[in-house]
């Protein structure tokens, strides 16, 4: 079906259109688990130099478990939701005693670290050790919704197991890291809230809300 040709052709566009963010060079987990700290509430262009002093400063798990927390708040001024911070020292002390001081690679050890939900225990499964885990951001709902016309309000269980399972379809198999952050940065770049860039979608032609014409309509954010 024309369908088997989404996850292909969002890991081509990825690989030919990513920014070049720092974290990309060589997806270190530390590195990674780093950067999804920092983008869970604070925009991309704002996470890259703190990103980048952060890692000179502190450049392992190691670094981050022995620093003071006054250095460590510091370093992260500015960044704001400084319970974040709190949460890499515990998290980083943690994996020196349980871990031997490398990220674990399995989505339920990272899931008992301090500050790593769902969301980032997927993020760093998945763009770290290649799991094949969708991550299910509010930009991948976006996406799926919209590739799907999803009708019915994206937060919803059944929405939310719906979308999963369509992103879990169309991730081409060994390719987990650059599909899901196809699907990011598309949503990032291209399949914007507000003024999508249809023209230069790389699915557009799968794209049921684009077919029906309601991309703006979606998702549905509620159920009133
Ligand atoms: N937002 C959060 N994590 C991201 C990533 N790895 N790439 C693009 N946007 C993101």
């Amino acid at each position: 079906s024309r369908n088997a040709c989404i996850g292909p052709a969002l890991v081509t566009w990825f690989l030919g259109h990513q920014r070049p963010l720092p974290w990309r060079r060589h997806y270190d987990p530390y590195a990674v688990w780093i950067s999804e700290i920092m983008l869970q509430q604070t925009q991309m262009s704002k996470v890259v130099p703190y990103f980048e002093r952060w890692m000179k400063r502190f450049p392992n798990v190691q670094a981050v478990a022995e620093a003071p927390l006054d250095a460590l708040l510091q370093a992260w001024e500015g960044l704001g939701y400084y319970r974040r911070v709190h949460h890499l020292k515990a998290a980083a002390q943690q994996i020196m005693a349980q871990h031997g001081g490398k990220l674990p690679f399995d989505e339920a050890s990272l899931r008992r670290l301090p500050g790593i939900g769902p969301y980032t225990a997927a993020a760093v499964a998945s763009l770290a050790f290649g799991r094949p885990v969708v991550v299910l951001d509010g930009n991948a709902q976006r996406v799926s919704a919209r590739l799907l016309d999803w009708p019915a309000p994206v937060k919803e269980a059944r929405s939310l197991k719906v979308l999963r399972q369509a992103l879990e379809h169309w991730m081409p198999s060994g390719h987990a890291r650059e599909f899901n952050q196809a699907v990011m940065e598309l949503g990032a770049l291209i399949c914007t809230p507000r003024n999508p860039r249809c023209v230069q979608c790389p699915v557009c032609a799968w794209c049921r809300a684009y077919a029906a014409k309601t991309v703006a309509s979606r998702p549905v954010m509620s159920g009133r």
